[in-house]
């Protein structure tokens, strides 16, 4: 008796186990990378309400902000995004099948995103003008590689 609940308790272990990896795969992956998105979302919200005049500028603040988006651009992320984590397998993630399966361009819209934020990084201590300008590019490099790369978001 005692063995066939030892069995029983270490069959339900086992069952939800994986029950829980097959309703959410790669949770943590998934949960890593949206984390790094809301990192780069809080750091070009700091730009962004500079530019805007919503917040003062302020060199120190602007260029702190400006060499975390760098920064983000420099992790090794290859890890986080699996296949199998797309948003087909997992609905937390954003991710289009496709990019687990087809050639989309990440790579280039992740370059792009890496040349906005360097040049946001030159401009962003040296005066409000420059983040300005530096503004628009860095947006649009978000943008680019969320039209490819994300499900479509209202
Ligand atoms: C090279 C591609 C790429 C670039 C560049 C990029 N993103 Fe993303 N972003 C993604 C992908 C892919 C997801 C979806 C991740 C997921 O849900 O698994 C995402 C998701 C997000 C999310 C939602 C996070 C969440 O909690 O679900 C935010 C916010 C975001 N990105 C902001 C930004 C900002 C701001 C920038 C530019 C400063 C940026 N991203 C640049 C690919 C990119």
């Amino acid at each position: 008796m005692k063995k066939f609940f030892v069995g029983l308790a270490l069959a339900t272990i086992a069952f939800t186990g994986a029950a829980s990896a097959q309703e959410a795969p790669f949770a943590k992956q998934i949960k890593a990378r949206q984390g790094i998105m809301v990192y780069r979302a809080l750091n070009i919200g700091v730009l962004g309400a500079m530019a805007k005049g919503e917040v003062e500028y302020n060199a120190e603040a602007a260029q702190k902000a400006a060499d975390a988006l760098v920064s983000s651009g420099k992790l090794d992320v290859s890890m986080l995004y699996v296949p199998g984590s797309s948003n087909a397998e997992n609905p937390d993630s954003t991710v289009k099948p496709e990019v687990f399966t087809e050639d989309l361009g990440i790579g280039a819209k992740a370059a792009d995103f890496n040349t906005a934020a360097e040049a946001m990084q030159a401009a962003a201590g040296g005066g409000l003008d420059g983040l300005k300008a530096a503004m628009g590019p860095l947006g649009k490099s978000c943008g680019g590689c969320h039209e490819v790369a994300r499900i479509p978001q209202n």
